[in-house]
């Protein structure tokens, strides 16, 4: 939600971190290793990140994991981008449980197969009820899809398109809007991210990319974001 917001010099912990984790192409070419090694790579950067996130008080953590258009890459990369997803929940659900996290999943999950369905909303019932960390992971997401789905959700429903319902009918209702989006791997672009909900996020483009992007990498943007004014269109306090 964009509305109502007070406002504040940005707390210094942000709420809600959202990261579009670029690079692993690139890191795995710079090493002369197929591309998806570099995905591979990225799984561990995944990893501490949660923690991370998790250790410093993050209520929301998005990760953006694969985009619609991501799609349109060659079948092999796309095949073993759904095996390593399927292969990292098979292997990291139990400890996130373990460890308070709650998963929940966001995107157009129509093309993905039966199987890979069933184990992210396995994933999501299994940590339901955890109060730490809330992981969302994006995965087949588009902020176009996002605001489409939404719009036309509430036509069907004869509802008014206004600001406060299609806040609520997105893939994001029930998270607050990311205070601090992260982009590793050098490019300032959103990529058909959240584009509704990143009105006023504070956008931090990192040259770092995704398999490189330690915790020293991290806590630099944690403390950009502590320097942030967060006007929302007004005057400065002091003014
Ligand atoms: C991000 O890394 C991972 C996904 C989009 C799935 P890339 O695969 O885009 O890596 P680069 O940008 O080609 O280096
Ligand atoms: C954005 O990265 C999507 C994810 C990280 C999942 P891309 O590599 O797909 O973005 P472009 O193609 O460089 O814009
Ligand atoms: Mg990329």
């Amino acid at each position: 939600m964009t509305k109502d917001v007070p406002q504040t010099p940005s707390s210094s912990v942000p709420r809600h971190v959202a990261v579009i984790m670029d690079g692993n192409g690139r890191w795995a070419r710079q090493r002369g290793k197929p591309r998806t090694a570099g995905h591979r790579a990225g799984v561990r950067s995944v990893r501490r990140i949660v923690r991370q996130a998790a250790r410093r008080g993050v209520e929301v953590l998005t990760l953006f994991a694969f985009s619609q258009e991501n799609w349109k890459r060659p079948e092999v990369e796309v095949k073993l981008l759904m095996q390593l997803f399927r292969l990292t929940l098979d292997r990291e659900v139990k400890t996130l449980h373990k460890n308070g996290i709650r998963i929940r999943f966001i995107g157009d999950h129509a093309g993905f197969s039966d199987d890979l369905r069933a184990q992210m909303q396995k994933a999501e019932a299994l940590t339901a009820d955890n109060d730490g960390l809330v992981l969302v992971i994006a995965v087949g997401y588009g902020g176009q899809w996002d605001l489409l789905q939404a719009a036309q959700r509430l036509a069907a429903e004869g509802r008014p398109i206004d600001a406060e319902n299609l806040s609520a009918a997105l893939s994001t209702a029930e998270f607050p809007d990311p205070d601090l989006l992260i982009r590793t791997g050098g490019e300032s672009r959103i990529s058909n991210f959240m584009l509704w909900q990143l009105a006023y996020t504070e956008l931090y483009f990192s040259p770092v990319l995704w398999p490189d992007f330690d915790d020293d990498a991290f806590a630099e943007a944690m403390a950009w974001y502590v320097g942030r004014e967060r006007r929302y269109g007004r005057v400065p306090e002091a003014a």
